[in-house]
């Protein structure tokens, strides 16, 4: 179970029952597409396809039976979703799956420590890129190809796994004629909107977390997404609310979790918000509301002084969820009687409410989306519903939410330098 919290973001924005400030462009046309998933809305149907849903558990299955390691190689849209799930399931008790490691940083120290934790003969990987192409993927599948070689002979490719949607990439060529088993993405589908296809569901069903439940809360999301009233519809109302304060000043989302596990959402968060909107509108003007990820409370000691005094520029996304430990605090003395029988939890509710209260007395704005638990359902749940909010923001900054041109540009350029000699590497194990 999970709701939403708009009153302390309301102020200024309703005009009796009427978000006249705010008007979407053809929402008809835009929830039908949702709920189609047609063309690049591919991302709201493709966990509802069971062709999709029984390859994932298939692969997973035949994994789990061969294998006590994956590695995901993958970056932005192609690992943080999936690396948000792992986070969130790491300690569960009941999870029997894979350890997993997630290789997306160009950084050999990384590598060296990752390569340090398993034993490629127990191990697989999954190479998830959607283009095929992407840099920092492809050098990942280089240097694993040749250890995985070296260490296992031609057996080496029954441990590959390659996700993608470009057969005549360097990683789909490489799929097809040395015989790595290949999941194949449809091309239309955006890597930031992908955690809910087998990009972010193959490694999690890996890692033993039940992905029935994630698509359930999925679809429950989807629901509650396409509802056209816009008071019940979560997604609708945090787009609208983040733009009528974009449109006032706030340029700034900060999305501060209130549990550890889920900073990960916030990254997960700021690339879809950043990378959807962050660009020029139909009409020329460049704009994109900038998300900052924080994490409650640490960040009541550190961010919070500036988002309470600093410049008036931002809106806090609060997300809290409950837990399925708690503690108990006893013994705690005359200077603290009013802790004496609390929980951890209680502490941790009562910092929240009391970073809402101050922010409400300043009048910046917040709004909060509360889980009843970090639970595979709520968080199938709550992709889905930040996915979509972020395609009906695109809608109000009229943008395309599913390209990347700057994205592209650095990428491009990347290639043109090494292609032109320039080399700074230091040392080469
Ligand atoms: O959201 C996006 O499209 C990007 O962040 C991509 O996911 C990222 O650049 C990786 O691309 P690819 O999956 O093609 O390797």
């Amino acid at each position: 179970m999970m709701s939403f919290d708009f009153d302390n973001a309301l102020t200024g924005l309703k005009n009796g029952r009427n978000f006249s400030l705010v008007t979407f462009d053809n929402l008809t046309a835009l929830l039908k597409k949702i709920k189609e998933g047609s063309g690049e809305f591919i991302f709201a149907r493709i966990f509802e396809d069971l062709c999709v849903i029984k390859e994932i558990k298939q692969i997973s299955r035949e994994i789990r039976g061969k294998f006590d390691s994956l590695i995901v190689a993958g970056i932005g849209g192609s690992s943080l979703g999936a690396r948000c799930l792992y986070d969130n399931f790491l300690n569960k008790k009941e999870r029997r799956g894979l350890k997993v490691f997630f290789m997306e940083n160009i950084d050999s120290q990384s590598i060296a420590s990752i390569l340090d934790l398993v034993n490629p003969a127990k191990t697989a990987v999954n190479f998830i890129s959607r283009s095929g192409t992407t840099l920092e993927t492809v050098t990942h599948f280089f240097i694993l190809r040749e250890i995985f070689r070296k260490r296992l002979g031609s057996d080496y490719g029954s441990h590959f796994y390659v996700t993608t949607a470009n057969m005549s990439s360097p990683l789909g060529r490489a799929a097809a004629s040395e015989g790595y088993r290949l999941i194949t993405l449809p091309p239309e589908l955006s890597g930031r909107y992908s955690v809910l296809s087998p990009v972010g569901l193959l490694p999690a069903s890996c890692a033993g977390i039940d992905i029935d439940e994630i698509i359930a809360g999925a679809r429950a999301g989807k629901g509650a997404s396409l509802k056209k009233h816009i008071y019940s519809n979560p997604a609708l109302m945090g787009a609208a609310v983040n733009y009528f304060h974009y449109k006032k000043g706030k340029k700034i989302a900060a999305i501060m979790p209130y549990r550890d596990s889920l900073f990960s959402f916030g990254e997960w968060f700021a690339q879809i918000w950043a990378e959807s909107l962050g660009k020029k509108s139909w009409n020329g003007i460049a704009n994109g509301q900038t998300p900052i990820r924080g994490i409650g409370v640490q960040d009541q000691h550190s961010l919070m002084q500036l988002y309470l005094d600093g410049p008036d520029d931002k809106i806090v996304i609060f997300l809290t969820a409950g837990a399925e430990y708690d503690f108990k605090i006893k013994n705690s003395g005359e200077n603290f009687k009013y802790l004496e029988g609390k929980t951890v939890n209680d502490v941790l509710f009562a910092e929240q409410k009391a970073t809402e209260i101050v922010l409400g007395s300043r009048e910046r704005p917040s709004w909060s989306v509360h889980m009843d638990a970090v639970s595979p359902y709520n968080m199938g749940a709550l992709f889905f519903i930040f996915e979509t909010m972020t395609v009906f923001a695109a809608n109000l900054f009229k943008v395309n939410p599913f390209d990347q041109p700057a994205v592209e540009e650095i990428k491009g350029w990347a290639k043109k330098i090494l292609a032109s000699g320039s080399n700074r590497a230091k040392k080469e194990n």
